[in-house]
C-alpha cells in the first residue's frame, strides 16, 4: 500500500485504523447476559450446617473460607460439563408445587460440586442426577429459601446468571517444584474457564491443561519466578490477564488474589 499512496496518507490511514482498532476494544467489552428460564427439579444434600457442601467436586475446599458460603449446588453430569461448569451462578425458583414458597421469587446459587448418577436408582425415583436430567442438588440451607425441605424434591425454573463477586479472581496453588496446579475461584461473569496459561518472569506463557473442577496444571519449573496468569471464559470468550499475581518466592498451599476479574 505504501508504494501506491504518499507517506501521509499512509500515516493517516493507519491512525484510522488505529482508532477503530481502539474504539472496538471498548465495543467489545464482553459482559455476560442470563439465559432463558428452564424447567428442572432440585432436592438438597446434608444438613443446616451445609458441612457436607465442603470439598466438593470443584475443589474449592472450604467454600466458608474461598467466599461461597452456603449458597451453592451440586449439579448432574449434563449440567457439570466435566467440572467445566465449576463457578457458574444460577437463579432457581420453586415452581408450581405446594412445597413451594409462594413470596420467594428465586434464591441465587454458585455451581461447586458434581451430583453423580446412581443407575441402582430409577432416573425418576430417586435417580435425579442421571443423566440425561438436567438437577441441582441444592445445599439445605440454599434448598430451605426457596421450598419447604420436607418436601425432598421441588420442580424448578432456574437460569444462568452472571456471577457477582467482590475482588479479583483468587488462585489456589497445588503441586511440588515440577507441577504446578491452580485452583481458580471467585470467577466473576459467566464464572467458568475454558483455557489458562502461565507465565514465569523468567518464562514465556505455558498452557496449562485442565485436571478436575476448577483446577489448571502445568508440569513446568517455575519456582523462583514471579507468575501471571491469562485466563479465558468459558462462556463468554474473554481473555484476561491477571499480572504478576505471585511474587517470586510464592509457595504451593497459598492462595493469591489478583486484582482483574470478568464482568
Ligand atoms: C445408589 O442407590 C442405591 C439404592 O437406593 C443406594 O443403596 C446407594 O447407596 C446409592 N449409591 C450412592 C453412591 O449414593
Amino acid at each position: 500500500m505504501a508504494s501506491f499512496l504518499p507517506s501521509w496518507s499512509f500515516s493517516f490511514l493507519f491512525t484510522s485504523w488505529m482508532l477503530v482498532a481502539l474504539s472496538r476494544t471498548v465495543v467489545a467489552k464482553v459482559v455476560y447476559r442470563p439465559s432463558p428460564w428452564h424447567l428442572a427439579h432440585a432436592t438438597f444434600y446434608g444438613d443446616e450446617t451445609a458441612s457436607d457442601t465442603m470439598g466438593g467436586a470443584c475443589g474449592y475446599g472450604n467454600l466458608f473460607v474461598n467466599g461461597y458460603g452456603t449458597d451453592t449446588a451440586a449439579l448432574s453430569s449434563t449440567l457439570f460439563n466435566n467440572g467445566y461448569a465449576c463457578g457458574t451462578c444460577y437463579q432457581i425458583k420453586c415452581y408450581g408445587a405446594s412445597a413451594c414458597f409462594r413470596n420467594v421469587q428465586f434464591t441465587t446459587v454458585t455451581a461447586t460440586n458434581l451430583c453423580p448418577p446412581n443407575w441402582s436408582q430409577d432416573s425418576n425415583a430417586g435417580g435425579w442426577c442421571n443423566p440425561p436430567r438436567t438437577h441441582f442438588d441444592m445445599s439445605k440451607p440454599a434448598f430451605m429459601k426457596i421450598a419447604q425441605w420436607k418436601a425432598g424434591i421441588v420442580p424448578v425454573m432456574y437460569r444462568r446468571v452472571p456471577c457477582i463477586r467482590a475482588g479479583g479472581l483468587r488462585f489456589s496453588f497445588q503441586g511440588n517444584g515440577y507441577w504446578l496446579l491452580v485452583y481458580v475461584m471467585n470467577v466473576a461473569g459467566g464464572g467458568d474457564i475454558a483455557n489458562m496459561w502461565v507465565k514465569g518472569s523468567r518464562s514465556g506463557w505455558i498452557q496449562m491443561s485442565h485436571n478436575w473442577g476448577a483446577s489448571y496444571q502445568a508440569f513446568a519449573t517455575l519456582g523462583g519466578q514471579a507468575l501471571s496468569f491469562r485466563i479465558t471464559s468459558y462462556t463468554s470468550k474473554e481473555t484476561i490477564i491477571a499480572w504478576n499475581v505471585a511474587p517470586s518466592n510464592w509457595n504451593v498451599g497459598l492462595t493469591y488474589n489478583a486484582n482483574v476479574n470478568f464482568h
